[in-house]
């Protein structure tokens, strides 16, 4: 029999490529909205229970309980949680501790896909998934407290931080870099803030592994090395074809936005080799393949 998944967030970015990636051995749902609102119980119940198939938006029948439910809904626009920190926390926090509940209920397995905005950047060296959290900001605090609700309700689950996600189906930094180089228009890129670009489809394979991997706790999961904002701008603009793009670098703090960052919140992936599963991909080689695959056939 497949292993009965469910995925929140099924129309999101990463949900898009967990949903395209499915296992043979697994039979996934993907749910998101408007069907079923994670943030109120009786909507995850729902959601997660007898959930509708977002695809052809009917209930489905005879369908088991979930065996493992991978968590990607969210309120995922950073400046929006600053601006509305209680729509964050509702929908982030509440949501994922309603989601914890139906899995403790039904015995299920969570991944919970969280950030690196639960650090400050003040470390000075990759972050490992023993050092404290200390987020800077209204995202960061509410993914956090997602966090600790699944640590407070199960023993059977797996906090996944991972950072910088690019792909296809959701608005990303690759796609607006690409698409303003593509009109000429002028480029403004932080150059001081470090992260691990991460293709949403090489994250989606990771994932589909521990979902069936006998581990609990925290794991960081990204591709490989990491650059700032600046350098990941220069390499997409030259794999498209458009190094004539005009990019002026500057800081973090020039950058006109209420929301605090960290400059240096790389995610050390060191459990992730020490359960014996091969690093991702350089972030590099990832970039290249999405903008060849995804935006020089659209040029
Ligand atoms: N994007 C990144 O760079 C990044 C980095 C690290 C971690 N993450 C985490 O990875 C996960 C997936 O990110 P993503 O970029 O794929 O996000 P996304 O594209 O914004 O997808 C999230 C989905 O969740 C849905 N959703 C929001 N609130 C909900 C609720 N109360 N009930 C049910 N569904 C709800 C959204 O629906 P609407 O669109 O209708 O609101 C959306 O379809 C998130 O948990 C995020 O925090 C993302």
């Amino acid at each position: 029999m497949a292993i009965s998944i469910v995925v929140t967030g099924a129309a999101g970015m990463l949900g898009t490529a967990l949903m395209d990636l499915v296992p043979d051995s697994m039979s996934a749902t993907g749910v998101d909205l408007p069907d079923g609102d994670l943030s109120l119980l009786d909507g995850a119940r729902e959601a997660l229970e007898s959930p509708r198939d977002v695809a052809r938006g009917r209930e489905l029948v005879e369908r088991p309980a979930p065996e493992v439910v991978i968590h990607c809904a969210g309120y995922t626009d950073v400046e929006g949680c600053t601006r509305e920190p209680a729509r964050a926390h509702q929908h982030n926090a509440i949501a994922t501790a309603n989601v914890a509940q139906i899995c403790r209920e039904v015995g299920a397995r969570l991944l919970y896909i969280s950030t690196d905005y639960v650090f400050d950047g003040t470390k000075g060296a990759a972050y490992t998934e023993e050092d404290d959290p200390h987020p800077l900001n209204a995202y960061g605090e509410s993914k956090l407290a997602g966090e600790r609700a699944v640590q407070q309700l199960l023993d059977n689950y797996l906090v996944i931080r991972t950072q910088w996600l690019y792909g296809p189906g959701g608005r990303n930094f690759v796609d607006t870099i690409l698409t303003k180089a593509r009109h000429g228009e002028e480029l403004r890129v932080v150059a001081d803030e470090f992260g691990s670009p991460t293709y949403t489809r090489d994250l989606a394979a990771a994932l589909w592994k521990l979902a069936v991997a006998d581990v609990q706790g925290i794991v960081h999961v990204t591709n490989s090395g990491y650059c700032s904002w600046a350098q990941l701008a220069r390499a997409a603009v030259e794999m498209a074809g458009l190094s004539d793009a005009s990019i002026t670098e500057i800081s973090g703090e020039d950058w006109p936005t209420a929301t605090r960052r960290a400059q240096f919140a790389v995610l050390d992936n060191r459990r992730w080799q020490q359960l014996g599963f091969t690093p991702l991909r350089p972030w590099q080689e990832a970039v290249a393949e999405y903008v060849s695959q995804n935006f020089l056939q659209t040029r």
